[in-house]
């Protein structure tokens, strides 16, 4: 019997795209990878009227590429500080090939000298390197051999949270084997991930005979900032979080960028992707302009009454994509009593739990099915003379596991449709490092336009700070007793109640 490993396309996937190189996408090539966006179950009706007509939309279309005007010229409520937060519009087209090769390079220089790569950050930082590390790799890519990693190390993240057993149970994994860097925060002060750096840091001073700084990455701000300061001072090798872009924006900078060439990721086609993207949502026809329409039907969903959307995913790798999103919408919509509560999902694992709240609960949701047409293997379902379980009628017509997981979303998309749930689809092709790409941009563009829709600034985060502060004052951080004492007052005077 063949090893598995040969025969497991994301497998062969890892081994090759190491190899590759430089990245020119065919007109044959973009034409098999388009994303589509459906729309049938947001049009038609279930009862009455439809839940969104085209009318509507149509209505919509020229504010909505009004807002598209404003964005392509810079223009509008973009600025963090005095800059405006737009420089992910132009990267796909500035992003230069010598560019991501220094980065291969670098990647393929520590790769050689290391078993492990732990990748720290939080939000912007964190979640769109680990959502397209998982979307393109094997399920179990740490527990694979080196050579079907394509020869990457082991890959984790930390400083996303400072659970100590999350923390130890790394730390337990990776003990006595070699370890590289890379930390990835703008500012270069958020807590979690400098917790995580200052002890892991400890850790390599330690072990790395005198080698640490040659096994660590800081990805930060060009000249500011306690982490510049400190990889000055150390010497580390370091990359750029660009002034002009926001973290949840960021994974096609150096932020992203470094983590995935170190699983071997092809980072010239991701780009591609990107620049494909943009030159599709560059459109001012509003329905060829996929992101317009996207944040068209979601704006007028959350007019109707839509509270939170639910993503629902056929494919646990694409379903990490959810969790990005999770972060990219409401962390830029969620300003002033505006937004909608984003529910990442995994089909049919959730049909079975808070599906019967998408069925038949409160109908403030708007669902929108993230679907992987062609996954990269086949499961066949084969036949049994016994048929007890009564699932011949699918192998008797060679219907394998593929067919089916195409029906957990258009099932539910018309079950749900007519529970009174509206539905859109997004379906990507294939899983390739082009369509994440592609994903990535069409998601950043939309949400973009969903702020200015909204009437608000999407590129900051005020909200954020809140909590920082209160746990600052708890923490009793130097300089927050300012407004320490009245957070700490107010929490000691609350009535306790416990039970
Ligand atoms: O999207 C954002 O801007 C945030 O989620 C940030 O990326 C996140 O707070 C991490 O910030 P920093 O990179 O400064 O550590």
């Amino acid at each position: 019997m063949k090893d598995f490993r040969q025969t497991n396309n994301t497998i062969q996937r890892q081994i090759k795209s190491r190899a590759a190189k430089n990245f020119s996408p065919s007109d044959g090539f973009i034409r098999n990878n388009r994303l589509t966006l459906d729309l049938t179950y947001i049009v038609n009706s279930a009862e009455n009227d439809p839940f969104i007509s085209r009318e509507e939309l149509d209505k919509l279309a020229p504010t909505v590429m009004e807002k598209h005007r404003l964005l392509k010229n810079g223009e509008g409520d973009c600025r963090d500080k005095d800059i405006p937060m737009l420089g992910w519009q132009s990267l796909p087209d500035e992003i230069t090939a010598g560019h991501l090769d220094e980065i291969v390079a670098t990647a393929g220089e520590l790769s050689e000298n290391i078993d492990i790569f732990i990748s720290l950050g939080i939000g912007g930082s964190y979640l769109g390197i680990e959502a397209a590390f998982r979307a393109l790799t094997h399920t179990y890519f740490n527990q694979l051999g080196r050579e079907h990693r394509g020869d990457a190390p082991e890959i984790y993240f930390l400083g996303q949270n400072t659970d100590p057993d999350f923390f130890r149970d790394t730390l337990d994994l990776i003990h006595g084997k070699r370890i590289g860097l890379n930390v990835i925060s703008k500012s270069g002060t958020t807590t979690e991930t400098a917790i995580a750096f200052r002890i892991l840091r400890r850790l390599l001073e330690a072990s790395g005979g005198g080698r640490a700084a040659e096994l660590i990455i800081a990805t930060t701000d060009k000249t500011r900032g306690a982490l510049r300061q400190l990889t000055a001072q150390k010497g580390y090798k370091s990359f750029v979080v660009p002034d002009n872009i926001g973290g949840r924006f960021s994974v096609l900078t150096d932020v992203g960028l470094v983590g995935l060439a170190m699983a071997g990721i092809d980072i010239h086609e991701f780009a591609a992707g990107f620049r494909n993207m943009k030159q599709i949502t560059d459109s001012d026809d509003f329905w060829a302009n996929p992101a317009a329409v996207h944040a068209a039907v979601r704006h007028l969903a959350h007019e109707k009454g839509k509270r939170i959307e639910v993503v629902a995913a056929n494919s646990a790798a694409i379903y990490q994509l959810g969790r990005w999103m999770e972060q990219i919408f409401p962390e830029s919509e969620g300003h002033r009593g505006y937004g909608m509560w984003m529910s990442p999902s995994m089909y049919s694992e959730k049909l079975h739990a808070n599906g019967q709240m998408v069925q038949d609960g409160h109908r403030n949701i708007l669902e929108t099915f993230l679907r992987l047409e062609e996954s990269d293997n086949t499961i066949s379902i084969p036949p049994d003379p016994d048929n007890l379980d009564g699932l011949n009628y699918l192998s008797d017509h060679r219907r394998d596991m593929n067919f089916v997981n195409q029906l957990v979303i258009d099932g539910p998309a018309y079950a749900h449709f007519m529970g009174g749930v509206p539905n859109m689809t997004i379906t990507i092709p294939r899983r390739n490092a082009f369509n994440i790409g592609q994903l990535f941009y069409l998601m950043e563009h939309s949400v973009a336009l969903s702020g200015y829709l909204a009437g608000h600034n999407p590129f900051i985060q005020p909200g954020v700070e809140a909590y920082k502060k209160a746990m600052f004052a708890l923490a009793g951080k130097p300089g927050s007793e300012k407004d320490g004492t009245a957070i700490i007052d107010a929490i000691r005077n609350m009535n306790r109640t416990t039970v």
